[in-house]
């Protein structure tokens, strides 16, 4: 372990390089969003660089992840032009026991989504902080919306419960607003007893893109922690 990095980020390191091995050559990998994804796509590009791996496509989940794959010189590939997505990388906001997950910290929830889900293996990368007994009880649930839509949006919302938040940006004056163009509500729910059923509940409204809620999709999830001074990934 390197002294001085922080445990946080040094968990995030060793858990993004252990799903980076699993890569096989040959195969198109979903490059997913977010801090942790970040060290994983790193990983990647070190391991084709060194010549330990060949001739891999990523399919980017977001303008980070393709900046990222460019940077690291990974090829990029689209949806159009492939048949399967072999591996899958990406992040979670919350886990919970049925590895169901919450996404969309990053406002990416809708492509990755699409992305994750096509895989013939999805692999979580997180840290400890992100299990949870319950979904929804760290971390308000994204839903991307049309922007035209955010208000009957916002009522529809708070009529099954939640108190939705539009996502300001930092950096910039005004709202959060995705690769595609829309906007962000974070909703907080009392609870979320049956993902499954808010997930299609709020696909429903008119207007909503896609909501953050991962139910059944995920398959291996790698949890970096730090004991001892030592960082160490485990599989939940
Ligand atoms: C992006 O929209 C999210 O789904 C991220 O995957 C999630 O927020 C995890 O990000 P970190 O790895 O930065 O915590």
């Amino acid at each position: 372990m390197t002294a001085g990095l922080d445990p946080v980020k040094l968990m995030k390191q060793e858990v993004g390089r252990a799903a980076a091995s699993q890569v096989q050559s040959g195969t198109i990998v979903g490059l997913g969003t977010g801090s942790t994804t970040a060290f994983a796509i790193q990983f990647l590009g070190e391991r084709l660089k060194s010549g330990d791996l060949k001739d891999i496509k990523g399919v980017p989940t977001s303008f980070q992840a393709s900046v990222l794959a460019k940077q690291y010189g990974i090829p990029l590939t689209t949806l159009d032009e492939i048949e399967t997505i072999h591996i899958a990388i990406d992040g979670a906001d919350e886990v919970d026991p049925n590895k169901n997950l919450i996404k969309g910290g990053g406002a990416a929830h809708t492509r990755e989504k699409i992305v994750d889900s096509l895989a013939e293996q999805f692999i979580v990368v997180v840290d400890s902080s992100k299990l949870v007994d319950r979904l929804g009880t760290t971390f308000p649930l994204p839903l991307e919306v049309l922007p035209l839509a955010i208000s009957p949006v916002m009522k529809a919302v708070e009529q099954l419960g939640g108190q939705p938040e539009l996502r300001m940006a930092i950096k910039k004056d005004g709202p959060v607003i995705t690769d595609q163009g829309n906007m962000i509500l974070d909703v907080k729910f009392e609870a979320i007893d049956n993902p499954a059923e808010l997930e299609k509940i709020l696909n429903n409204i008119p207007g909503v893109l896609d909501n953050g809620l991962f139910v059944g999709v995920a398959d291996q999830i790698l949890v970096g922690e730090v004991k001892d001074g030592q960082a160490t990934v485990r599989e939940f």
